[in-house]
């Protein structure tokens, strides 16, 4: 697991880092040739549940999905996002991130927000639970989403100097969600550890996508979002053959009979 990270670490400045998110076995198999790291995020919660917050997002939920998408990955780093109210505090966070780490065999978790969870990381780390940071748009924390952060110069002072202290107390790396492009890469320089961006440029030592939305499996119209496939196109299509071969007692022709 340590080997894993250190892996991530040394990209920095080298060579970009690929993070996706899986939910399940087969997606994670997929995509796990291409990928650095997979993220189990708590946007299960939208993507797979219809939530209109990730707040409603358990922690049986993710130990669940955790554990199928573990199934399917080989090489790639694994993250588990640590759901809404499961890190209150640091002896909640760490029974919570020991079980986590425990059931789904994880490499690491990921939590939100910046100098209020501090003391929070601080311990895990010092009881060996390595942790990814998230900082930016925080959707377990604010109801509207997609607005960038970074306007303001408190805002941008408060962004750098969380993800300093964040740095300090020994996150191997940072997601920066929907971050100002400039302020994206006064972060990434002035941090040793990599950052990864969604919806913040550029400017990140790597990039992360929700894989619904990347494989276009989603009806997802946010600015950031690329679809790089046309999955629910070709699940139709897969769909409409099936019922037509059924209806015109094509299928199951004799090679497909007992
Ligand atoms: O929950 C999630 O999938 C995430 C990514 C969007 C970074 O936190």
């Amino acid at each position: 697991m340590i080997s894993k990270i250190k892996k991530i670490l040394k990209k920095k400045n080298k060579s970009k880092i690929i993070c996706i998110t899986a939910y399940s076995k087969n997606v994670a198999e997929a995509i796990d040739p291409f990928t650095d790291i997979i993220l189990v995020g708590d946007s299960l919660g939208s993507v797979l549940y219809n939530y209109n917050t990730t707040r409603k997002v358990t922690l049986e939920q993710m130990l669940e999905h955790s554990k199928s998408a573990r199934l399917g990955i080989k090489s790639s780093l694994m993250v588990v996002d640590m759901p809404y109210r499961t890190y209150t505090n640091k002896k909640v966070a760490l029974k919570n991130a020991k079980r986590i780490i425990k059931e789904t065999k994880c490499d690491a978790v990921k939590l939100e927000g910046g100098s209020s969870i501090i003391k929070i990381v601080d311990y895990l780390i010092k009881n060996k639970v390595p942790v990814m940071g998230h900082l930016g748009v925080l959707p377990q924390s604010v109801k509207e989403k997609f607005k960038f952060k970074g306007k303001k110069n408190s805002e941008r002072n408060k962004i750098l100097n969380d993800a300093k202290l964040m740095q300090e107390k020994g996150v191997f790396s940072i997601v920066l969600e929907c971050v100002e492009t400039s302020l994206t890469k006064q972060i990434t320089k002035t941090l040793k550890i990599p950052t990864i961006g969604i919806g913040s440029s550029q400017n990140c030592d790597g990039q992360v996508l929700v894989v619904d939305d990347l494989i276009g499996l989603n009806e997802s119209k946010i600015k950031f979002v690329k679809k790089f496939g046309q999955v629910k196109n070709n699940i139709s299509q897969a769909a409409r053959s099936f019922k037509n071969d059924v209806l015109n007692k094509k299928y199951p022709s004799k090679k497909y009979s007992y």
